[in-house]
């Protein structure tokens, strides 16, 4: 039988890449690794071909990719991370491959286009509006109803996501994401999306995320997690996530039927989505569906079959295997995504060993090298690091998270950030 082949597009800042390499050689497929910038992902991963393709201009990426794939059969394009998913999308359909519209995936990159397709769907909305970066934000003081929660249209992670509960907070959110949108960074983002602020009211009650696998417009709940913080703001840094939900089954099921509902509006068919939604006594609320797996190093709380990785399983599927039968192994698993905790410079960080010798602490990764500068929500686009655990419960997760937690001492020293214009 042929060796199957598949595009995975990765940006250089992910974190999925080993993750899906490895899942990809225990499955003896091919990978043909797409990124922005190939010269370096080559040079460290010298066995897979590299396409190097201008992320951000899709039309040109698309159009060089079919070219340099021309002589190659092609069973499967896979986005690592959010920032590829328009790309895979367009270059699946351009090479008349099972996948997503383009056009529903755009939507789900576009906080704006997401929530007016969603509300007009009739799924539960908080209200919402957007006000442009160069305007000034007092005038719209008037139609605020507080809290409201103020965000960038076209950025993830939370970055950016700021409550405000009064006049003088809404103001200086608006300044604080306006300034981050000025940054060099996001020059080339040239839709008017990228300068612009969206804001909605404040949805109260507790959060969860759903990782799910959609086969022509069937949605299959692959795992929920609850999420246990309190997410209350005024920034939003995820931290634990533990599965299976300790949610009552029917809250599940209608959590379930929302996402479904969502992807159904959105268009989305087929492949892994990741969802994140609000409850509270009106319902759920649809945060967030994005057409790809869970972000950071999360998706390692999860296995499968015969203990399988979700990365795999997603890869199977993607070239076309059932995986119906395969489910999440019973137990209960949890991540926690190592806030910052302010910024600076890295200088060390202590109890790593104390905090792996916690009972069902599978594993502690710190992926921020000593000495780089780390930068903290709003403005920050990572973590310190994850941190896993395995235990028969969703409690007993929880609790050892927590307790490696209070073990770990982050030393981050003050550093001279260049103001750059
Ligand atoms: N309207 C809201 N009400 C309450 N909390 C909110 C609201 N919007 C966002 N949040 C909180 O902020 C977090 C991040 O917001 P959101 O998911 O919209 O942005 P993101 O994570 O940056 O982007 P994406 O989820 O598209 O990657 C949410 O997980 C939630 O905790
Ligand atoms: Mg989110």
């Amino acid at each position: 039988m042929r060796q199957k082949r598949v595009v995975l597009l990765v940006p250089t800042t992910t974190y999925r890449l080993d993750d899906f390499l490895q899942a990809a050689t225990r499955l003896d497929i091919e990978v043909i690794l797409a990124s922005n910038r190939c010269r370096v992902l080559a040079a460290a991963w010298p066995n897979h071909f590299g396409l190097s393709l201008p992320f951000s201009a899709q039309r040109e990426a698309v159009a060089k990719a079919v070219a340099m794939l021309r002589d190659k059969t092609i069973d499967a394009v896979v986005a690592a991370d959010d920032y590829t998913t328009i790309l895979a999308a367009q270059l699946s359909a351009k090479l008349h491959l099972h996948g997503n519209r383009p056009e529903s995936v755009a939507k789900t990159r576009n906080k704006l286009s997401l929530r007016r397709v969603l509300a007009g769907g009739g799924l539960l909305s908080p209200k919402f509006f957007v006000i442009h970066i160069d305007s000034p934000p007092e005038p719209y003081l008037s139609r605020v109803d507080f809290p409201v929660v103020l965000k960038p249209l076209l950025l993830s992670g939370s970055r950016g996501v700021i409550r405000a509960n009064t006049p003088d907070e809404f103001v200086a959110a608006f300044h604080r994401i306006a300034t981050l949108l000025r940054h060099r960074e996001f020059f080339q983002m040239r839709s008017a999306a990228a300068k612009c602020i969206l804001v909605e009211s404040y949805i109260p009650g507790s959060e969860v995320a759903l990782e799910g696998l959609l086969t022509n417009g069937k949605l299959r709940v692959l795992a929920l997690f609850d999420k246990p913080d309190p997410l209350v703001g005024p920034f939003f840094e995820e931290t634990i996530y533990v599965t299976p939900s300790r949610l009552l089954p029917e809250t599940q099921r209608e959590i379930h039927a929302a996402v479904s509902q969502a992807c159904k509006i959105l268009g989305l068919q087929h492949g892994p989505i990741h969802a994140e939604a609000r409850l509270n006594e009106q319902g759920v609320f649809i945060l967030e569906v994005a057409a790809r797996t869970i972000g950071g190093l999360c998706s390692r709380t999860l296995k499968f079959g015969a203990g399988i990785s979700l990365e795999e399983l997603v890869l199977r599927h993607a070239v076309g295997e059932n995986v119906d039968d395969m489910l999440r192994l019973t137990g209960a698993a949890g991540v926690m995504m190592l806030p910052i905790p302010r910024s600076g410079r890295l200088h060390a960080v202590h109890g790593i060993e104390a905090a792996r010798a916690v009972p069902y602490i599978q594993d502690l990764q710190i992926t921020i090298p000593l000495a780089n500068l780390v930068i903290a929500l709003p403005e920050g686009a990572s973590y310190l690091g994850f941190m896993f655990a395995r235990a028969e419960t969703p409690a007993q997760v929880e609790k050892a998270l927590r307790e490696a937690h209070r073990k770990l001492h982050f030393d981050i020293q003050p550093a001279l950030l260049v103001q750059e214009q």
